[in-house]
């Protein structure tokens, strides 16, 4: 007699067991039922609002499509590409929420973010799985698109409902750190934060991605150190960015690989700044009178001995194979005072990066000396 042995999960995209993060491709649907049960600490979903149906908005002043991709129409397998329709997207979110509260330990919790056109859905259908509401938050954005109509008020906020597994749960919340981040009064359900900064649309844009601050607060409020939080609906992912950033373990789970690869870019960035924040402690004093560019495009000659040809063409061949994903000089200043990092800086010479630290507010005299690092990651 053969025994069906168990599908198991497919091998991440990405997987850093230091930081225990782990990135997925695939339909949530079909992951979610794969993972454990009883595991996830707390879960940020930000699922498809299926918008995109031909509709306009206002960006940077100029009338755009609402369309964000083919993810965000509603298909359906039987009858093809359709106009949403109301009860299958409730059967959808219906399907992932159980998925969800199945792998939620118990007393676990899970926050949705969504507009009008998905979330009176969402919290109908965590009522009917029998979730605990806690809280729906009121995301205010300042500074809104204008509405072109001119038939509505100007669309401002985006709802985020949070709710724990189920009424006996005794989910986590950190009320004395959300006060003091308050400046000592409770924290309201209405959250004003800015959509994403520059800076984090650095490495390419999705069409619905959240601030960081947003999730900083979401998991700062909800979850502790060490614990393991999920995103099913990952984009650009922001969700495993903030549990990187604040020592938590993170799985995001996406459909596109052009995510994903955003994703890699955004996770590998801070990777590498918390290895060199780490580093930059055992670096030895070796003061010069002068400053000079040590770093390895600055010199010619002095390359190690053992770079012979043998070596050289076999990692010629190797970076062939390699997709270099960043490429970035970054200048720290270190203060004469406590010999801590007083400035940092991405800049493409070291003139440039002193012309900033000096419109920064620093006189040259603050700076002790100063490290340039030069960092390429390549997609192995
Ligand atoms: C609203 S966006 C999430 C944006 C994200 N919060 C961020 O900050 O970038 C939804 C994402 O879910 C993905 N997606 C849609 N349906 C999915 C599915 N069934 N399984 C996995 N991912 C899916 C889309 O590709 C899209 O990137």
């Amino acid at each position: 007699m053969t025994t069906k042995s168990p599908i198991k999960l497919p091998a991440p995209v990405f997987d850093d067991p230091r930081h225990h993060i782990r990135l997925y491709h695939g339909d949530s649907l079909e992951l979610l039922a794969l993972l454990p049960e009883s595991t996830v600490d707390l879960i940020f979903a930000d699922p498809p609002y299926f918008l995109s149906n031909g509709g306009i908005t206002c960006h940077a002043g100029r009338m755009v499509s609402v369309n964000k991709g083919a993810w965000d129409k509603f298909q359906d397998p039987a009858l093809g590409p359709v106009r949403a329709r109301i009860e299958n997207i409730h059967e959808f979110n219906r399907s992932w929420l159980a998925a969800c509260q199945r792998i939620l330990k118990p007393n676990g919790s899970l926050w949705v973010s969504g507009t009008a056109h998905v979330i009176h859905s969402v919290g109908f259908a965590m009522q009917q799985l029998g979730f605990k509401l806690l809280n729906d938050i009121s995301w205010v954005k300042p500074n809104p698109p204008p509405n072109l109509s001119c038939r509505y008020f100007t669309h401002s906020t985006e709802t985020i409902i949070w709710a724990a597994r189920d009424k006996k749960s005794r989910h986590t919340f950190n009320y004395k750190l959300m006060k003091e981040t308050n400046r000592g009064k409770q924290m309201k359900s209405v959250w004003e934060i800015k959509p994403p900064e520059t800076w984090e649309r650095r490495f390419g844009k999705h069409p619905t991605q959240k601030p960081l601050a947003l999730l900083e607060r979401i998991l700062l409020a909800s979850s502790n150190e060490g614990d393991l939080v999920l995103d099913p609906f990952s984009g650009s992912g922001t969700t495993a960015l903030a549990a990187l950033r604040l020592r938590r373990e993170a799985i995001a789970l996406e459909l596109s690989y052009e995510y994903l690869a955003l994703t890699l870019q955004r996770l590998t960035q801070d990777l590498v700044r918390v290895e060199l924040s780490l580093t930059t402690l055992q670096f030895s004093l070796d003061l010069f009178p002068n400053l000079m560019d040590r770093s390895c495009s600055g010199r010619t000659s002095d390359r190690p001995a053992d770079s012979g040809a043998n070596q050289k063409s076999q990692s010629r061949e190797m970076s062939a194979n390699l997709q270099l994903v960043q490429q970035e000089c970054r200048f720290h200043f270190i203060g004469r005072q406590n010999r801590a990092v007083i400035f940092s800086v991405l800049a493409p010479t070291l003139d440039d990066a002193l012309q900033q630290f000096r419109n920064s507010g620093h006189s040259p005299s603050d700076a002790l000396f100063i490290i340039k690092t030069e960092t390429q990651i390549f997609l192995a």
